[in-house]
């Protein structure tokens, strides 16, 4: 079936199939290979991106159900040369290793500073408590999102 999705502010139309995961969908249909697939069974995160505004895991989504909606992946989160905060935090603090569990971190976390601009530990982690790291043990990624709510919260513009 034809879906017309807007990604990262760009509206693509395609023909589908009824059974596609919005995760190939985007990394296969558009080649938006920074959103991450990890396991078959919603546990590790690096899947999320931003349905609506609201972080899902795109490997739980089929691309039918983001027809007419607005999709945003890692990809748009810089303004060109301008890195978010969050990403400037990753790299400030040594937010990862391998990288892989990277883009969904980053989705998650714009998400939580878009809706709380200062958080605890304690939120960062519980906000990311759907998200598997296998390389940092989580604390450089904690110290990240810190990083980024006491050097600029909001999202690059
Ligand atoms: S690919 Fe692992 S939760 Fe989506
Ligand atoms: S940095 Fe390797 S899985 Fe998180």
């Amino acid at each position: 079936m034809q879906i017309a999705v807007v990604v990262n502010g760009e509206e693509h139309v395609r023909d589908v199939e009824p059974r596609l995961l919005l995760v190939h969908f985007l990394r296969e249909d558009l080649g938006l290979t920074g959103t991450h697939w990890g396991c078959d069974t919603s546990n590790c995160g690096v899947c999320v991106v931003h349905l609506d505004g609201v972080p899902v895991k795109s490997c739980t989504v089929l691309a039918v159900m983001a027809d007419g909606r607005e999709v945003r992946t890692v990809e748009g989160l810089a303004r060109g040369a301008d890195l978010d905060p969050v990403q400037r935090g990753f790299i400030a603090c040594h937010g990862l290793q391998c990288g892989f569990c990277t883009p969904g971190m980053l989705m998650t976390a714009r998400w939580l500073l878009d809706h709380d601009p200062d958080p605890s530990t304690e939120d960062i982690r519980a906000a990311l408590s759907g998200q598997l790291c296998r390389c940092t043990g989580y604390e450089n990624i904690v110290r990240s999102v810190r990083w980024a709510a006491e050097n600029g919260s909001e999202a690059a513009s």
